[in-house]
């Protein structure tokens, strides 16, 4: 169906990009043929490894893959966790690592414009060096603009702001075809014409490649607090969070860890987390335009999580112990991720999330299946992780292959099945990728990914860019 890159076709694409930002050495393309979630049935070699430096370059890569009917597969920082950067088809990893180039941050506007290759992590560090703040946070640092772009990503610190979508005000897009779009700008609002902007955010790579965005930034809160609250068991924990919302409080992230994550994470971090009485936490971030507000705000925040059984209330207030805390949230994954069989994203109305999390723990009960679950809680975002392990005594024992294949589909169903039936969605904020496409129709009707496909097709007849993902 596709066409194999011949010595011809590395040539052509080494006249573009030069000798020196291409690789077919198999050795070096190891690291870009998975992404985070990487089990060996997923994970494929690319036959070429591009890094263009610049949106002309992928403009000409395109055109030729065009051409020649070569699949692209677009990549960032490849923290993705559905297998939405592997080159499921072969062919050319399009690597936008050397476009790492802020262009500008507009005070005035208070908007900065980047290219697609900037880390998470640096483009933190410039926007609080120019005094402003980017709210959302999605987990690992390391992770760049396109790429969260390309899933919405979301992460935590979304409840009051919003997700990644919220943020996006243009992008340049490199179509299928090889021509290069402008979508947006640095507009606070647009209703001319359909939200071609919108489309391409959280499209994973599978209509155009995104080379470069302009995203909306907000004055740095004069004060954040982030509280660590403990409770005896994760109901009580979770039903907390819908009474916040009641008496009008809106932190920036509400996030609920069970303790047994934590002390993992911990150990594989060196880190410490600020407390360990309890079973479970909720994190609580906050901001407030002065200290006098701040202390209200926690005040009122503890005086709900008292009242719903919370033990205690630890805070952390220094930039240093915030970013600690924040830090040993965001690597759960990687601290648990050796016996991850599949990390869930299931979105459901938030109000729902504590009858969800009851049946994830009757599950893992039923099938003797440790289902550590944490996630953003005030989003209605769980992540469930399905483990090929039980979880005893605080001991982690793998289970035989065997055995966790006779568990992890009917597990995955139940899950599914309950978060379909509270009206949710597979995916909040990872994308559906490869891993998630088997369960798309179950929550999606079929008139929707006609049109799905339609738009796909549409952008791209020849399907070169990021095949296989989201859908077949
Ligand atoms: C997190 C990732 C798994 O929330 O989305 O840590
Ligand atoms: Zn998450």
């Amino acid at each position: 169906m596709y066409k194999k890159i011949t010595q011809k076709i590395v040539e052509e694409l080494e006249k573009i990009v030069g000798r020196e930002n291409l690789t077919i050495d198999s050795e070096k393309m190891v690291d870009y043929s998975h992404d985070e979630f990487s089990l060996p049935d997923i994970a494929r070699m690319p036959e070429l490894v591009i890094k263009p430096k610049k949106t002309e370059e992928v403009a000409e890569i395109m055109r030729l893959a065009n051409k020649e009917k070569i699949p692209v597969t677009p990549r960032g920082g490849a923290t993705g966790l559905c297998g939405g950067c592997v080159p499921s088809c072969g062919g050319v990893v399009l690597s936008l690592e050397g476009m790492n180039r802020f262009i500008e941050v507009d005070r005035e506007n208070q908007m900065a414009v980047v290219e697609a290759g900037v880390t998470l992590m640096d483009f933190y560090e410039t926007v609080e060096e120019a005094g402003l703040f980017f709210p959302p946070h999605p987990g690992e640092e390391s992770a760049m603009i396109g790429g969260v772009i390309a899933t919405n990503a979301g992460g935590a610190r979304a409840v009051k702001y919003g997700v990644i979508r919220n943020y996006v005000r243009g992008l340049e897009v490199v179509l299928p075809s090889g021509d290069i779009v402008q979508l947006g700008g640095k507009l606070m609002k647009s209703s001319t014409g359909y939200s071609l902007l919108n489309l391409i955010i959280g499209s994973e790579g599978t209509l155009g490649i995104i080379t470069k965005a302009t995203i909306q930034l907000m004055h740095s809160p004069q004060v954040t607090r982030s509280l660590i609250i403990p409770y005896e068991n994760l109901e009580n924990a979770i039903e907390t969070v819908p009474f916040l919302i009641k008496q009008r409080i809106l932190p920036l992230a509400v996030e609920f860890v069970p303790r047994e994550v934590i002390q993992i994470t911990e150990e594989f971090l060196k880190k410490k987390w600020p407390c360990s009485l309890g079973n479970t936490y909720l994190l609580i971030i906050l901001d407030a335009s002065n200290e006098e507000e701040m202390g209200r705000l926690s005040e009122a925040v503890a005086e709900v999580c008292m009242e719903k059984g919370a033990l205690d209330v630890f805070v952390a207030d220094s930039p240093k112990k915030q970013k600690q805390v924040l830090d040993i949230r965001s690597k759960i994954y990687e601290a648990i991720k050796a016996n991850v069989l599949e990390v869930l994203d299931i979105v459901i109305p938030r109000a729902e999330i504590a009858r969800h999390v009851k049946i994830v723990r009757d599950v893992s009960q039923k099938y003797g299946i440790w289902l550590p679950t944490y996630g953003h809680a005030a989003d209605g975002n769980v992540h469930t992780h399905i483990m090929a392990a039980r979880f005893e005594k605080g001991n982690i024992i793998p289970l035989s292959e065997d055995e966790w294949k006779s568990k992890f589909e009917k597990v995955r169903e139940e899950l599914y099945r309950d978060c379909k039936s509270r009206g949710g969605m597979i995916s909040g904020e990872h994308g559906i990728g490869i891993v998630k496409k088997s369960y798309l129709p179950y929550v999606l009707d079929e008139e929707i990914i006609v049109l799905m496909k339609g738009i796909k097709n549409l952008f791209d007849p020849k399907n070169i860019l990021n095949p296989g993902k989201i859908f077949d």
